[in-house]
C-alpha cells in the first residue's frame, strides 16, 4: 500500500488561519505585526520564496515590507538598512533571505539582527537558546515547520529512531536540536557527506528527513518498511517540456519510495508551505511580545 501523504498545503493552510485570528487579536490592542524581508540581488528561487512570503503576510492581516537591494549592495549598506530595520517600530519581525551575493559576509549580517526580531532564528543568541530548550528564543523556521507536520499528523517520536540528512544551520543542526528536546524525545542521527555506509544509518529511521539539496538522492533500498520520510529538499531540475524549463524535485526519490515508507511529503506540498506559515507565526509570536502602549 502506498504511503500516507502529509499535506503539507492542509497543515499551512489551518497555521495560517490561526495566525490571522491571532493577528486580528494584536490588532486590536493597537499592533499590526509587522515583517520585512531584505533580498539583495535576483537569485530566481529567493525572488519567489520573497515574494511568496509578502503575500503571505497581507492574507493574514499583517504588515509586510519587502526591501530590494542591488546584487552590488555593499556589505556597509546591507547592515545599514539591518540597523534601520531594528529600529523601526513597525517591524517586529525581520530576516535577510540566503544565499547573498559572494561578497556578503552573511554570518556578519545576521549576528546585526536584533534578536528579538529574528523571525528565521539564525541568530547565534537563538541557536543557543534552541539547544538549551529556552523557549524566549525563534526556531529556524523549516525544522519548526516539520516539528508542526510530525504534531499534526501525530506521528510518535518518544524513542523513534530519527535520521536526518544534512547538517546545515538552517535544517539539519535546528531539526536534531528540536527533536531531542524532553516531550519530543527522539533518538537522532546526523548523516552528512562524510557519513560512513549512509544507507545503514537510513534504513534504522523511524523518521527520516531529508535536507541536503540533492534531487532523488533518497532510493527505496534506503528506507525502512513504514517509515515516516519527510523531504526538506526543493531542487530545480531541468525539464524541457516544463512551462519553466526546470522542475521541482525534492531530495527523496518519491515515486519508489512511497511504495515503501508508511507516511511521506511530496514536493512540492510537503514541508515549503509549512516553512512560510512557520514565519508568520513566528512574526506573530515577536509582535505579541511588545508591551501594550
Ligand atoms: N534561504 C533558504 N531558506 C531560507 C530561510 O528560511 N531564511 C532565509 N533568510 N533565507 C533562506
Amino acid at each position: 500500500m502506498p504511503a500516507e501523504l502529509l499535506d503539507g498545503i492542509a497543515a499551512a493552510r489551518v497555521i495560517r488561519d490561526e495566525v490571522a485570528e491571532a493577528v486580528r487579536v494584536q490588532r486590536a490592542r493597537g499592533v499590526v505585526p509587522g515583517l520585512a524581508v531584505v533580498l539583495v540581488g535576483e537569485d530566481p528561487a529567493s525572488t519567489v520564496y520573497v515574494r511568496n512570503k509578502g503575500r503571505a503576510c497581507e492574507e493574514a492581516g499583517m504588515h509586510s515590507v519587502t526591501i530590494r537591494l542591488a546584487a552590488s549592495t555593499t556589505q556597509a549598506e546591507l547592515l545599514a538598512v539591518v540597523d534601520q530595520l531594528n529600529t523601526d517600530p513597525a517591524i517586529h519581525g525581520m530576516l535577510v533571505q540566503m544565499p547573498l551575493p559572494a561578497h556578503c559576509n552573511a554570518d556578519e549580517v545576521i549576528r546585526r539582527i536584533d534578536p528579538a526580531k529574528d523571525v528565521d532564528g539564525f541568530h547565534p543568541i537563538n541557536a543557543g537558546k534552541l539547544i538549551i530548550g529556552e523557549r524566549d528564543g525563534f526556531a529556524p523556521c523549516t525544522p519548526a515547520g516539520v516539528m508542526e507536520l510530525l504534531r499534526r499528523y501525530q506521528v510518535p517520536t518518544a524513542g523513534a529512531e530519527v535520521v536526518i540528512l544534512g547538517r546545515s544551520n538552517i535544517v539539519g543542526k535546528p531539526m536534531a536540536s528540536l527533536l531531542v528536546q524532553p516531550g519530543v524525545d527522539a533518538t537522532v542521527t546526523i548523516c552528512h557527506s562524510r557519513t560512513r555506509n549512509l544507507a545503514q544509518h537510513t534504513r534504522r529511521a523511524d523518521i527520516l528527513i531529508a535536507a541536503i539539496g540533492r534531487p532523488k538522492f533518497v532510493t527505496s533500498d534506503m528506507v525502512k518498511p513504514g517509515a515516516t520520510v519527510i523531504d526538506v529538499g526543493i531542487n530545480r531540475v531541468d525539464e524541457p517540456r516544463a512551462k519553466n524549463g526546470y522542475i521541482l524535485a525534492g531530495d527523496v526519490d518519491f515515486a519508489a519510495v512511497r511504495e515503501v515508507a508508511g507516511r511521506i511529503t511530496p514536493v512540492p506540498g510537503g514541508v515549503g508551505p509549512l516553512t512560510i506559515a512557520m514565519l508568520l507565526r513566528s512574526t506573530l509570536v515577536a509582535a505579541s511580545r511588545v508591551p501594550a502602549a
